[in-house]
């Protein structure tokens, strides 16, 4: 064996390792170990020399001893090394245990005694690692039948609709607490007044010198009444502050401008708190007088 692997190989391989089993057992993050604490390189650097000097005392050993040993052990010993890795004893056992072949010499043992037009038969042992294999084949069989036609475990197409359902679940409640990846089919109108009230904040400093303090139109248009020009509803509303009105109208893309998707969310909400507010000397409604969409079941 030890010819089998010689020492240039088994040094490097014991090595790695050792080395892959510090990488997977310290957790260092997304960063490699080896990066972030030098100390492991110190570690590894020990081990390495440790591996080497073991490899040169068991040589050494190995040598004294081959010297000590009476002639013929040293003949013996030159032979074992000179054999062929299929020829070793070692190799020799493994395959008769997994084969358990009679050797051709003794094949008349096996003879049956049927005969048919000169063609003999042989009973031989069917090999052991096939018998083992099939055995392990039928305890499989029983297990699969009893768990998933009696007790019926989820085959792949019903792990996979659970794991589905499980992601959306997941990716609406990540929704929930990243206000930041809101988007236009995500955002709700929020009617609490502390939102309101930073709302109103946002609006009075960014939006009024346009759309006037009150919202009733100078430059924009009147955000008090039904009528819409790029559509009502907090959707709406929310997509023309983020992206901005048509081009050269002078609304302009309030994301572009560095405002966060939930800064939108609470003008856009304070915006539509004011319909109806009745501001004085409106502007003339501009747009179409705009109808939330319904759905049917509810209209009647
Ligand atoms: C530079 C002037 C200006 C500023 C500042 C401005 N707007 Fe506008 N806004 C406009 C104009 C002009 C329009 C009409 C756009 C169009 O016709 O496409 C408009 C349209 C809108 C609309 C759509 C109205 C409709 O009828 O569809 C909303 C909502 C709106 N603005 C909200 C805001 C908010 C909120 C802010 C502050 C974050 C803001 N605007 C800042 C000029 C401005």
């Amino acid at each position: 064996m030890k010819k089998l692997i010689p020492v240039y190989v088994r040094v490097p391989v014991i090595f790695f390792i050792i080395f892959g089993a510090m990488e997977y057992f310290i957790d260092s993050g997304d960063r490699a170990a080896f990066i972030k604490y030098p100390m492991v390189d110190l570690i590894l650097l020990v081990i390495l020399l440790l591996i080497i000097a073991v490899e040169m005392i068991v040589s050494a050993v190995d040598a004294i001893v081959y010297q000590i040993l009476p002639e013929e052990e040293k003949a013996k010993l030159a032979a074992e090394e000179n054999l062929k890795f299929k020829e070793s004893e070692w190799f020799k056992n493994l395959m008769s245990k997994l084969t358990r072949t009679v050797p051709i010499e003794n094949e008349a043992s096996l003879l049956l005694n049927h005969d048919y037009d000169g063609i003999k038969e042989l009973d031989n042992n069917l090999p052991p690692w096939w018998v083992y294999s099939f055995y392990a084949c039928i305890l499989f069989a029983g297990i699969y039948l009893v768990r998933f036609e009696i007790l019926g475990a989820d085959n792949q197409e019903m792990e996979l609709k659970k794991e589905l359902a499980q992601a959306k679940v997941e990716v609406a409640e990540y929704m929930k607490n990243a206000p930041d990846l809101m988007d236009e089919k995500t955002v709700t109108q929020l009617t609490e007044a502390a939102d309101l009230a930073i709302g109103k904040e946002i609006f009075t400093t960014n939006c009024a010198a346009c759309h006037r303090a009150d919202a009733g139109g100078q430059i924009g248009p009147n955000l008090t009444d039904d009528h819409w020009i790029l559509g009502g509803g907090i959707k709406n509303v929310f997509h023309t502050i983020t992206n901005g009105g048509r081009d050269g109208k002078g609304m302009v893309s309030w994301k572009t401008n560095g405002m966060k998707p939930r800064d939108i969310q609470k003008v856009a909400s304070y915006v539509l708190s004011l319909r109806g507010s009745n501001p004085k000397d409106p502007k003339a409604p501009d747009g179409e007088i705009w109808v939330e969409d319904v759905p049917v079941a509810e209209v009647k």
